[in-house]
């Protein structure tokens, strides 16, 4: 048997094809564009692995998905191509509505074709997962309770209001046409392979390079953060056992404020990798100018997903952030490829 997976070579895609592997035998087809974001230095574990088919393409490419499609014939479409960073999308936004409203269209469209020539137990089983985030929901106050699968979506950023956009997409496909879909929405994940343009992996990546750390705002907003092997055994919980149509919130129920969450880098590094002079990386700490439209606080209410799949995280915030640490100080070759660009090199190299 097998899946498509598409986005395998970013943060989340890149965790979940490498976990997967680890526990199953089932082939995963990766289909990556390898954007700015997608590392195949990431799988490289997997570069002897038949089990592990990369293909370079676009979720655009109706032709290049339909004939993946008949060539492997998967049982499932996990789909975690997108453009993901919402300071990107306030910058340009255009990609976003390209990748994540027209790419998400399409690939729809070619899982419905290639769904509709499916018969018997193959047309019952096929899943197509459709990976999204909390950010649908917009913001919360201090006092609201977390968002549960109900809330209504306001979007307030480019990049949440496209992510919201592709949700409306595939839940319009099951409604209309049948597609068997799920869809997940998801806290911030943290944790191994982490580009570090987002928060935790560039407060890591900065404190060791003596740069400032930088915080938005007066750095109280809130976010949940869920390491990302417990947002990938997540997906396959539902993948296995979820009901089609349904969506399912997934959180880690560890709401921080972001300033906690930069302290509590700052002392586990005071402990683990001292600075020469002795001083605390709290000290390299600076707050910059706020993001625009910045959501305060988003918290998730995954309850649903634990009374009808019994998921729940299996790390605290405590114990995934100093794995995460650890993970940063031990992977030096990684983080040094993508500090200075190199991966993008290899890249060119391997396909142009
Ligand atoms: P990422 O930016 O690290 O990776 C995205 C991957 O998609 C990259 O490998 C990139 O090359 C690929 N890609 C981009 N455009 C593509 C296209 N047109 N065709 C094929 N591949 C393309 O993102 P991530 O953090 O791993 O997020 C994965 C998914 O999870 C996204 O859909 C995101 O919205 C969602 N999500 C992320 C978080 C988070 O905290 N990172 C939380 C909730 C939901
Ligand atoms: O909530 C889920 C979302 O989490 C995902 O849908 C997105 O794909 C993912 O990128 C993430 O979005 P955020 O905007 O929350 O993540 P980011 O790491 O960019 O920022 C986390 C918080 O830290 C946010 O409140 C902004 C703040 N921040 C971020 C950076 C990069 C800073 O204070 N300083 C910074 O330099």
């Amino acid at each position: 048997m097998t899946i498509l997976v598409t986005g395998g070579a970013g943060f989340i895609g890149g965790n979940f094809v490498l976990d997967w592997l680890a526990s199953q035998n089932e082939t995963i087809v990766n289909l990556d564009a390898l954007t700015y974001a997608g590392n195949l230095e990431t799988l490289q574990s997997l570069r002897q692995d038949a089990r592990h088919v990369f293909v370079h393409g676009d979720i655009g490419d109706s032709e290049r998905i339909s004939a993946l499609l008949r060539e492997h014939r998967p049982r499932a479409i996990v789909n975690f191509a997108a453009e993901s960073h919402v300071d990107r999308s306030i910058h340009g936004p255009g990609d976003f509505i390209h990748t994540n409203i027209v790419g998400t269209f399409n690939l729809l469209e070619c899982a419905r074709e290639y769904w509709n020539g499916l018969e018997g137990g193959e047309r019952e089983a096929f899943r197509f997962l459709h990976v999204s985030t909390d950010e649908v929901y917009g913001s919360l106050s201090a006092e609201d309770p977390p968002f549960a699968e109900t809330n209504r979506y306001e979007p307030n950023s480019p990049y949440s209001a496209s992510k919201a956009a592709s949700d409306h997409l595939v839940r319009a496909w099951h409604h209309t046409y049948g597609l068997p879909v799920l869809t997940t929405n998801c806290s911030n994940n943290y944790g191994p392979y982490h580009f570090p343009e987002k928060l935790i992996p560039l407060v890591i990546l900065n404190a060791l390079a003596g740069r400032p750390l930088p915080i938005y705002g007066d750095g109280q907003q809130v976010r949940d953060w869920l390491y990302v092997k417990d947002h990938c055994s997540a997906i396959r919980r539902v993948l296995d056992a979820g009901r089609p149509g349904e969506t399912y919130n997934v959180g880690g129920w560890n709401e921080k404020a972001n300033l906690d969450v930069v302290r509590t880098i700052c002392a586990i590094l005071d402990e683990l990798r001292p600075r020469d002079d002795g001083k605390a990386y709290q000290e390299q700490i600076r707050f910059v100018d706020d993001r625009p439209g910045h959501d305060r606080r988003y918290a998730i209410d995954a309850r649903k997903l634990e009374r009808e799949l019994g998921w729940r995280p299996a790390e605290t915030f405590d114990s995934g952030i100093r794995k995460t640490v650890e993970w940063y100080l031990s992977n030096s070759k990684w983080i040094a490829h993508v500090s200075d660009g190199s991966y993008r090199d290899w890249l060119n190299k391997q396909y142009g």
